[in-house]
């Protein structure tokens, strides 16, 4: 088990800067999630800490250990890639122990491993089984296998689960989860799939462009994103967005836009104040735009007037398109709320839940703990 710890860690592939001053310390026995779009440089980040690439600069340690020079054979990290090739010639047995007779590991301390690893994961009857003889969850088993037999200080995992099936995804998700509270080896697992990170992470890296846009607890991302590119990654579907104006009027401030009219809540007064005729983006999700007739009644400051475009229905919730003014909004209602394609509906974002973005930073405006 070991701690690992990233200072101010820069990786450039010539102009290309694919991690950017990335700092982090990893605890021991963490199950650390990496989230982002499609080469935000996660899996650079990965082969850093493997030692598969060399940082430009910065410090990398595994248990207060620096490791930059460091061969990778000699971190005791292991890695789980995306496409693992098992070797098809070899049986499951021969496939888990092969990497430590490349090690030379005494032969029994092998089979005890193998044994061990086959055990927890399900595989102690497939032993002798060649790749092509297992199913694809099975076949992903063993390259986890391969990585656990190792005994590493750190598991390294690079979208693993993306070649699966969705179903298979989903039951793997749950089977790693059980893994990691079973070996508790430090992990940071790697994954483009906000769902996948949110459902797996108990501390989440959300990046792009190489940086860290926030880190936080799963919970935490979703309702208190730091920023715009946060607020509209994590959540599905996605937060609404609406460009408007900060307007004063009877000693409060107002967001205007186009058929909007919405009063501050007081939470945000604070970080608000003073920002009269700036321009600003108001966030909401999908759920806390309220239909409920008598939710929206008590809200004579919130009311938005809004024409139903399109009702996806998903059995326990609806998605209900909404245009108010020129805004398209999207509303998640319980699936029992009958709502028709050209009703006319009043509805409300949740004053609590309103989220206010500077447009120039893109940062969000901090809300005060308490709201009046
Ligand atoms: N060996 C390399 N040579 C040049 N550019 C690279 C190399 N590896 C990655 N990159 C670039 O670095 C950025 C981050 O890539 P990567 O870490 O693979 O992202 P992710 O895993 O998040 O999709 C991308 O712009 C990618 O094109
Ligand atoms: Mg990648």
């Amino acid at each position: 088990m070991a701690t690992v710890q990233l200072h101010h860690v820069t990786k450039q592939f010539g102009d290309v800067t694919a991690v950017h001053d990335f700092s982090l310390e990893i605890d021991d026995g963490e199950f650390l999630v990496l989230v982002g779009p499609s080469g935000c440089g996660k899996s650079t980040l990965l082969r850093v800490v493997a030692g598969l690439e060399e940082v430009t600069s910065g410090e990398i340690y595994i248990d207060d250990r620096l490791v930059n020079h460091v061969a990778p054979k000699d971190r005791d990290v292991a890695m789980v890639f995306q496409n693992y090739a098992l070797y098809p010639h070899m049986n499951v047995y021969d496939n888990l122990a092969f990497g430590l007779r490349m090690r030379r590991v005494a032969r029994d301390e092998i089979d005890r491993r193998v044994r061990q690893a086959a055990e927890i994961l399900g595989l102690a009857d497939l032993l002798r089984r060649r790749p092509a003889q297992l199913s694809g969850g099975q076949r992903q088993r063993v390259a986890l296998g391969r990585a656990i037999v190792r005994e590493p200080k750190v598991f390294l995992m690079d979208e693993p689960l993306s070649n699966l099936d969705a179903k298979l995804r989903v039951e793997m998700r749950t089977e790693l989860a059980r893994l990691h509270q079973r070996l508790r080896v430090t992990t940071i697992y790697v994954t483009h799939d906000q769902t996948e990170a949110m459902t797996m992470g108990s501390r989440i890296v959300v990046m792009k462009d190489g940086r860290i846009q926030q880190v936080a607890s799963p919970l935490e991302l979703y309702e208190q994103p730091a920023n715009l590119f946060v607020a509209g990654f994590i959540g599905s579907p996605p937060m609404n967005f609406v460009r408007g104006t900060l307007e004063p009027r009877d000693g409060d401030l107002w967001f205007a836009a186009a058929g909007i009219s919405i009063r501050v809540p007081g939470a945000l007064a604070g970080a608000t104040a003073g920002l009269g005729g700036h321009p600003i983006v108001l966030g909401v999700r999908p759920e806390d735009i309220l239909v409920d007739p008598e939710r929206v009644r008590v809200l004579p400051d919130h009311r938005v007037e809004a024409l139903v475009e399109v009702v996806e229905p998903l059995g326990a919730d609806a998605f209900v398109h909404l245009l108010a003014g020129e805004q398209r909004l999207t509303a998640r209602v319980p699936g029992r709320v009958k709502v028709r394609v050209g009703d006319r509906l009043t509805v409300a974002p949740d004053p609590d839940r309103i989220h206010l973005f500077d447009p120039a930073t893109e940062q969000a405006l901090s809300r005060a703990a308490t709201s009046p």
